[in-house]
This record gives C-alpha cells, structure tokens and sequence, in this order.
C-alpha cells in the first residue's frame, strides 16, 4: 500500500504547484488520477511500460485490454499513429479537445503493452483544463482508463476514485464532478467506413453530420451479449459498469414503464430483497421502494449522463440487493446512456 495523495485543484485555474506535483509522480512512473470532461482516467506515463503495467494491476485490469492515450495538442497524434487520414484530421479540428476517441494503426515508439499487443492505438484529447495541464507539464502522452478497478461503474468523483483505488495509487488531482458523466465516444479509423465502437459523449448524429459515412459497431447498441468476434474492442467482451446489487433495466412506453417497475418492486419485495429505483423527474413519485433516484428529466439527457454513475455507486453504498432503472431514449447522448445501463444489468432486460 502506499498513501495516495489528495489534490483539490481549480477546474478552470488549476494551480499549477499541484499540477507539478502530480506531473513529478508521471514523470517517475507512478500513477495519477484527474478529470477529465467525461469520467476521471488513472493517468501513466504512455511511452513507459513499466509505468502501464502497473496501471493494469492497480486497476486489476485484463492485459487483452488496452487504454486511452491522452495527448494536449493534436499534434502528438503524429508521434503516436502511424498515419493521420484525412478523415482523422477533420474530427479533430471539428470535435478536439473533446469526446471523442481515434482509433488510429500505431508508430514504432508505443510500448507492445500500451495497446495490449494490437496494432492500433487510442488516442484522444480531452477538453479539461486540468488534464490538460497535468499531460503538457508531465511532458508525455498519458495513457488513462477509467479510473475505477476493473468492471465497477465509473468515476465522475474523486470520492469514487478512493473508494476502488485508494492506498494503490500516487495521487488524484480532485476538481468535482465531470460534466459528461460518460466515456467518450470510441470511433475507428483503421476500417471504412470508420465505426463507432463506443457510444459516448459524442452523439453519433453529430458524427453522421459531418462524416459522409460511419457505421455503429452491433456491439455498441446491442440488447443482448454477442458473440466475441463481432467484438472488435477489447474491452467490449468484459463485464462492465457493474454495481454489486443485481441491475434490472425496463424498456419502453413510460406508463407501460411504470406499471412494470411497480410490479418488479412487489416481486422483489416479496422475496424479501432490498429495491432500489433508479428512477427520473417525471416518474420519481410513481414508486414506493427502500431507495427511489432520480436521474434527472427524461428529457434533458446530459442530466441523465452526469448522474448514472453516481447513482449506481450511492444504491451499492447504500446497500441495496437490486437496483431496476427505467430506459431512456437512444437519441443523442441516449445512445451512450442505454448501453451503460444495459451492460450495467449484464442485459437483463425487460420489456414494457
Ligand atoms: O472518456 C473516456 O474515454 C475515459 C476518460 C478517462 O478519458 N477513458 C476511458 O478509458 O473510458 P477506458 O480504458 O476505460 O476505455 C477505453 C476503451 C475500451 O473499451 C477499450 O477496449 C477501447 O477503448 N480501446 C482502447 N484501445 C483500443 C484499440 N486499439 N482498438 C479498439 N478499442 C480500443
Ligand atoms: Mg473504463
């Protein structure tokens, strides 16, 4: 165990004596937590294996696995793919810093365990005042996954990050709560047309906009487990966002809705189990379980986003057996929103 160390930091002004400080635990490859715009990532030295394979202990990940390289100009792209498509150069300029995660073939300079012994790379900028002082001042690409332990919900607080990774890590820069809530939308590059592999915190409508084509991988709106070869992600074949109460998600017509969720509250009940609802605005007050939240308005999905994680965690500290969660649209950040909940409950779904 070592003491990790606790930096409150200004989002907007991030004072630089702490920013220096956690850049001095990158430099020697140690690990650092920080926000991003999304979801805090678990920050190492990207160039330095020594550093990533203990970012995969720490975080008990599998090795098959491979992170998001975080870089503070678009121009690291270049050290780090070994070629930039035009199509790359225009989502960058239109969409960086931002959610938006390139998948790109890799140079020779990245480590073999970076990129979990694949031919490509990840790679994003993120748009975070204080990510992006932490990667200009460590002077190095940083790779970051969620900063949770592997399969566990992630974390848009600090809080969150000590509660998996406290006493394993060096430091977390701590400043609040992430605006998005979601990870970032993983889109690859090496195939054409280019395919969302992650729906994230960039809507695919906006995608489509501006690509003449783009595909979304089935994985990516799937409602049931598909087969691994579908999966062109790694990460897309492993248990995911999992809270440690069983997750049920009720899909549909919001009165059919309700009428499902009450009568799975009564099921449960009767086994004597322990219901939480993950409810929202306009149906919050249609439930009597042990635990009723509230995501926010239906209709304001960028709510729904930056509260799921959170939730999730507050019903597992709260203890309860099951957690059933009303569905959401899957237009715009919908889209990421569904397929968290969805792997959340392992795709036990019910239809309304
Ligand atoms: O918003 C985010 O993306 C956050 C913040 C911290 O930036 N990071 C994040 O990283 O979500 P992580 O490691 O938890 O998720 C990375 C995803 C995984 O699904 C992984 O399989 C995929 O990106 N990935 C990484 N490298 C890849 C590659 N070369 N080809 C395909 N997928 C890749
Ligand atoms: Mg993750």
């Amino acid at each position: 165990m070592k003491k990790t160390l606790v930096l409150a930091v200004d989002a907007q002004n991030p004072e630089m004596d702490k920013i220096r400080k956690a850049a001095d635990f990158i430099k020697r490859g140690g690990l650092v937590a920080f926000p991003t715009e999304t979801v805090y990532g678990l920050g190492a030295d990207a160039l330095n294996a020594t550093a990533i394979r203990s970012l995969f202990e720490a975080k008990r990940r599998p090795l098959d696995n491979p992170p998001i390289v975080h870089v503070c100009d678009a121009k690291d792209v270049y050290r780090l793919a070994k070629t930039v498509p035009a199509k790359a150069e225009l989502l960058m300029r239109r969409f960086w810093p931002g959610p938006l995660t390139l998948i790109f073939e890799h140079s020779s300079i990245v480590p073999s365990v970076t990129v979990a012994g694949l031919d490509t790379i990840a790679v994003r900028m993120p748009r975070h005042d204080v990510a992006l002082a932490l990667i200009k001042e460590s002077g190095c690409p940083i790779a970051a996954p969620s900063a949770n332990l592997a399969g566990k919900p992630s974390p848009t607080l600090a809080r969150h990050v000590l509660e998996d990774l406290d006493g394993h890590i060096d430091a977390v820069l701590d400043a609040g709560l992430t605006h998005i809530g979601v990870e970032s939308t993983v889109l690859d590059l090496t195939v054409d047309p280019p395919q969302v592999l992650r729906p994230g915190g960039t809507p695919f409508e906006a995608l489509l906009k501006l690509l003449e084509r783009v595909e979304l991988n089935p994985v990516a709106t799937a409602n049931k487990i598909l087969s691994v070869e579908k999966a062109r992600s790694p990460g897309m074949k492993h248990k995911h966002y999992a809270p440690k109460a069983e997750v049920v998600v009720v899909e549909g017509d919001i009165e059919a809705v309700v009428d499902r969720v009450n009568e799975l509250i009564a099921r449960y009940k009767a086994c004597g189990k322990k219901v939480g609802v993950l409810a929202t605005n306009e149906t919050f007050k249609s439930y009597s379980a042990d635990a009723v939240k509230s995501l926010g308005s239906r209709r304001v999905l960028a709510d729904v986003a930056r509260n799921l994680f959170r939730l999730l965690r507050e019903f597992d500290a709260e203890n309860v057996d099951v957690i059933i969660a009303e569905g959401v649209s899957t237009e715009g950040l919908g889209l990421a929103i569904m397929n968290r909940l969805r792997k959340a409950a392992g795709y036990n779904i019910v239809k309304a």
